[in-house]
């Protein structure tokens, strides 16, 4: 067995190299909200042991800049083939630790290692610039600004729950491509699959003290950490709640922050409703509707909605319920609350005058898919994120109508429109106030190297590859003044 774990199945932080656990003594218990089995027990990190992790991380990031790009690229591909070659091993864990069904669990470590190769290419991509001075009026050729981009130093790596492998990777790679050092805080329930990510860059040979980990509860340790000095940026993904919170502590340490969403599906006359039913409920179901890029509401008029609903009830009928080993798309939420909220919702929709297509069933936290027709403006469920198996139909006027609805919603991530007519699909698209418009498709933030990005609540900056890369990193300009020849 590694370092990071013993054979009490208790898992330790990386800390300047080695597998550390807390001077706190406190643990946390990390049980499957699949089969309540034991997965492990993580540690609750002291705000000491943060004080030291972040002075560590800053003395070790003048050392890892100077290392060359290309070694470091050399470093991220050596750990993108750990993690292929271990990837039956951390997906079975992540299956677990997180109910994720074992083909997605497997198919997210895949994808990291994808990413991180493909974050390696792109860091040896960036370039400097050269400005002449002659460009502006009054300016001159002996003068020229030489533009590179430097680390910001320490950055912090806060990620989710619904994907902890591949969210946290997707912070640390970009950020070490730039010369930064990382802190990675994990979600808690998803700490021990985000260990093992953490564990393949230490063996493919990232320096001692480059990544560092604490964990803990982020009610707890998450204040201290986010407002300390000693942090250069923040990279965040998870709720709109705890992200604006964050942001409000954050004082002037930039920040990125991918959020919540509600994303529509609005679905025109002249679509191809079959195609556009099988791909909604794609988007709307897998992993149980714990994706921020879930389709979370359809919006369509009545002369679309009648014919569609036909077509997504057998398909939503047609879902595997159970469990993440069996690779069921539905499995239990990541804990009772998750499902309790979703019941709210349900109840709320119902009360007001909803129409239950399908679902409405529970089982502890399996809720079963759940597809509710006839949503008006005055449900919950019209404007929460529920996270969870519920696809609402708001049925609507117009096509105006629908942007008006889709726009109406707090939040910004993305949003799709099913067409044959280009025309129309720019029509929507242009006037969708959100991060994404995908046409002819459901919402989802791959391949890796586009922008992501949420506008209003769902976030601020730019993630995908290059653009991560350039938001953990700066501008560095020195200006040339040569004499007059
Ligand atoms: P969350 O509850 O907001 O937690 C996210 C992370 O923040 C976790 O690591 C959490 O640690 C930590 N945290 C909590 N309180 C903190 C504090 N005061 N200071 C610092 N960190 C703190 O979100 P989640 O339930 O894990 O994920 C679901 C949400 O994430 C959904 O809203 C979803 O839409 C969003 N999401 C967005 C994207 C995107 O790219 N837009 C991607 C994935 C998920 P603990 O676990 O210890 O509390
Ligand atoms: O949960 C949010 C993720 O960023 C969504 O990624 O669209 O690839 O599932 P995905």
């Amino acid at each position: 067995m590694s370092g990071l774990c013993n054979e009490k199945l208790i898992y330790k932080n990386l800390v300047n190299g080695e597998w550390v656990e807390s001077a706190s003594g406190n643990l946390i218990t990390i049980n499957s909200p699949a089969d309540g089995s034991l997965i492990g027990k993580i540690q609750a990190n002291t705000k000491e042991e943060v004080d030291n992790v972040i002075a560590l991380s800053k003395v070790n990031q003048k050392k890892w800049a100077k290392i060359p790009i290309y070694e470091k690229a050399t470093i991220l591909y050596k750990a993108a083939s750990l993690l292929e070659e271990r990837a039956e091993a951390i997906s079975d864990i992540l299956m677990m630790e997180i109910s994720k069904d074992k083909k997605s669990s497997l198919s997210e470590v895949r994808r990291t290692a994808d990413f991180l190769r493909f974050t390696a290419d792109a860091g040896k991509g960036i370039e400097g610039l050269a400005i002449s001075g002659e460009n502006f009026p009054g300016g001159s050729r002996n003068k020229m600004s030489y533009v590179k981009r430097v680390p910001l130093g320490t950055v912090l790596a806060i990620s989710p729950f619904n994907y902890p492998i591949n969210l946290s990777a997707s912070k640390i790679a970009p950020a070490l491509m730039g010369g930064n050092t990382v802190i990675l805080k994990p979600a808690t329930q998803g700490s021990i699959s985000a260990l093992y990510l953490v564990e393949a860059f230490q063996d493919a040979g990232v320096p001692n003290g480059v990544i560092n980990t604490v964990t803990g509860k982020g009610s707890e340790i998450g204040d201290y950490i986010v407002a300390h000095d000693g942090i250069d940026f923040i990279n965040f993904t998870g709720s709109t709640e705890v992200g604006q919170h964050i942001s409000r502590l954050a004082h002037m340490t930039p920040l990125l922050l991918e959020l919540g969403g509600k994303d529509a599906a609005i679905v025109l006359e002249d679509a191809d409703l079959e195609f556009a039913a099988k791909n909604i409920v794609e988007g709307a179901f897998s992993y149980s509707g714990q994706r921020c890029t879930a389709v979370k509401r359809i919006l369509t008029t009545d002369s679309v909605a009648d014919k569609l609903v036909k077509l997504l009830k057998p398909l939503v009928e047609g879902l595997t319920v159970g469990d993440p080993r069996d690779n069921s798309t539905i499995t239990p939420l990541i804990d009772s609350k998750s499902a309790d909220f979703a019941q709210v919702l349900i109840d709320d929709a119902l009360s007001k005058g909803a129409t239950l297509v399908t679902g409405n069933k529970r089982e502890a936290n399996l809720v079963y898919p759940t597809l509710i027709d006839n949503v008006t403006e005055d449900m919950e469920i019209a404007w929460k994120e529920p996270f969870s198996p519920i696809l609402p139909i708001i049925r609507v006027r117009s096509i105006d109508h629908a942007i008006e609805i889709a726009n109406e919603s707090e939040y910004g991530l993305q949003s799709a429109v099913f067409t044959n007519d280009i025309n129309q699909a720019f029509y929507v698209a242009d006037r969708l106030e959100v991060g994404t418009v995908q046409i002819n498709n459901k919402t989802e933030r791959g391949p890796d190297h586009f922008p992501f990005l949420g506008v209003k609540a769902s976030g601020m900056g730019t993630q995908g590859v290059r653009y991560s890369i350039e938001a953990m990193t700066r501008h560095k300009a020195i200006t040339i003044n040569l004499f007059e020849q």
